[in-house]
């Protein structure tokens, strides 16, 4: 029988690089994001080529009752969730002082709440069938302070703690856990949190980052992956140095 994955922000960047990863083995797809019309075309491009199901869900993750709907239609229609990606997220640049504190909110809501309840509502069956597998798409943000996205590396830091810790109680499920950390990637998010990559840093592409979390994701162990290497040499690194230090080389960055 074919397994059915759920990825939330399926319809650019890294979360759509990865409904393509899935189709290409023969997942069915439960397709997620506010973009109804990109959902749709993506799904239609993916069920031609590889004869796979899919289903859009277009719903906005920042309402509060967005996880619950989304279960509630999937159990209704008999669908179980094999793999849960929680990838869509969002940024904002800029001082915290300046920020528009709705957008802080919302980001919270997004990368922190809707992860955590969608997380709790697809594990729990997961655990009953004794098998499954949640990628959490955190970031290289998630391992030091971000002076000028405080809101948002804070937010990733909570993505990679909370995932870590939940993966060891479960430890002995046959239920694993993958934390994605990519470090800068090109994809929407540049344009959606208005940054731009200075050019000292190597950028990756999502198809890149995607296929990363992807390999990993099926060595059907709970782990944190960070892409790339220069990612991974600076993640490991501001294990050494002061946080004062690491938090002013941020913001110089
Ligand atoms: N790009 C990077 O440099 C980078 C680095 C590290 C980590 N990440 C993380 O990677 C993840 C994917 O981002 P990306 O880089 O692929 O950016 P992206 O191209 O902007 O994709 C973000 C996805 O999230 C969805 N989304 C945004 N707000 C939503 C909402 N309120 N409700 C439901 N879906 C929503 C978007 O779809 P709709 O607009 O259609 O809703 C889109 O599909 C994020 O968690 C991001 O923090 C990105």
């Amino acid at each position: 029988m074919s397994q059915t994955a759920l990825i939330t922000g399926a319809s650019s960047g890294i979360g759509l690089e990865l409904a393509k990863l899935f189709a290409q083995d023969k997942y069915d797809l439960v397709l997620v994001a506010r973009n109804e019309g990109k959902l749709n075309e993506l799904a239609k491009d993916l069920e031609s080529k590889y004869q796979i199901k899919t289903k859009v869900l277009s719903f906005d993750l920042t309402h509060d009752d967005s996880p619950q709907l989304i279960f509630a239609e999937l159990q209704k229609e008999n669908i179980s969730i094999d793999v849960l990606v929680n990838n869509a997220g969002f940024g904002t640049y800029g001082d915290f002082k300046d920020n528009n504190l709705t957008t802080e909110l919302e980001m919270i809501k997004l990368n922190i709440s809707s992860l955590v309840e969608m997380t709790k509502l697809f594990l729990e069956p997961m655990l009953v069938r004794k098998s499954g597998k949640i990628m959490q798409v955190a970031s290289t943000a998630a391992f030091q302070p971000g002076p000028h996205m405080a809101v948002y590396y804070a937010t990733k830091s909570f993505v990679l703690n909370f995932s870590e810790a939940v993966a060891e109680e479960i430890k002995n499920t046959n239920v694993t856990i993958t934390t994605l950390c990519p470090g800068p990637t090109t994809t929407n998010f540049q344009k959606i949190s208005n940054i731009e990559f200075p050019e000292s840093l190597k950028v990756m592409t999502a198809s890149e980052v995607a296929k990363i979390g992807y390999n990993e994701l099926n060595k059907n162990k709970s782990s944190v992956v960070i892409t790339g290497l220069r990612n991974k040499l600076f993640a490991f690194s501001v294990r050494f140095l002061p946080r004062k230090l690491v938090t002013k080389i941020v913001a110089s960055i």
